[in-house]
């Protein structure tokens, strides 16, 4: 309970940081070790205040670096965005969509921008259009040893999805990710879960879309 009281602290005192105008300063790059509180407390906004995961209390950071590093040694990577002043104000990754082994190609994206609103917002000036660019093509970029189990060879990671939450009810309230944005970057819908989710009292449904790493232009 103080932990989730603190982590949400953590994220109300820093949303103030401010956005520029544009994205063409800021760096994208691989996340390394000392990202994880920024990306903590980027997260954080988003269990307590949106549906966007249905997640219910802050992961800590000693949490979040777990994941992070359990995701390196998987092969699987996580690029953040960086301003000149050295901040680190959104982050992208993806994790294996199923552990049973036949899912060893398909993973599910996760990617959040600090929260801001007005001049404070990172959100509409092309940053997760850049991030997600430099993860599908490191993702590409994984060919698979000869001799690899699977006894596929060539690209590793063929498929990537992404889910995207809103309330049952057709209000159009808390929806997560913006209803253009996976389509615009190349996502296809496949489906709807109804009810899957519950949070602030209220059921969720998930949309799924889905890209072909083989489909993504350069
Ligand atoms: C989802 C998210 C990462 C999008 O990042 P973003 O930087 O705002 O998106 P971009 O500015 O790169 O937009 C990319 C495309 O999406 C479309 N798009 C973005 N916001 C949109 C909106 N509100 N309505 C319609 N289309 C939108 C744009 O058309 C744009 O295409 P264009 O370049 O051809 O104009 C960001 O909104 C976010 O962090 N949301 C909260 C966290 C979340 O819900 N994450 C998803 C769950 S993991």
């Amino acid at each position: 309970m103080v932990r989730t009281w603190f982590s949400c602290l953590l994220w109300s005192v820093t949303v103030g940081l401010q956005a520029t105008g544009s994205n063409e300063n800021i760096l994208i790059r691989q996340a390394k070790e000392s990202d994880y509180v920024a990306i903590t407390d980027i997260y954080a906004y988003y269990v307590c205040e949106s549906i966007s995961t249905f997640e219910l209390v802050p992961p800590s950071v000693e949490e979040i670096s777990r994941r992070m590093e359990s995701g390196k040694a998987q092969g699987l990577p996580c690029f953040v965005c960086e301003t000149t002043a050295g901040a680190i104000v959104g982050y992208a990754y993806v994790r294996l969509h199923n552990t049973r082994a036949a899912y060893d190609c398909t993973v599910d994206l996760g990617i959040y921008l600090r929260h801001g609103e007005g001049e404070t917002a990172w959100t509409g000036k092309g940053l997760g259009r850049r991030l997600l660019g430099e993860l599908f093509t490191f993702l590409r970029a994984v060919q698979l040893p000869r001799s690899h189990e699977s006894g596929r060879s060539g690209q590793r990671f063929l498929q990537v999805m992404a889910l995207r939450s809103r309330f049952h009810e057709p209000d159009g309230e808390y929806e997560s990710a913006p209803r253009g944005f996976y389509t615009s970057v190349g996502f296809r819908y496949v489906g709807t879960c109804t009810k899957v989710g519950y949070k602030f009292g209220r059921w969720a449904d998930v949309d799924y879309y889905q890209i072909g790493l083989d489909e993504v232009r350069d």
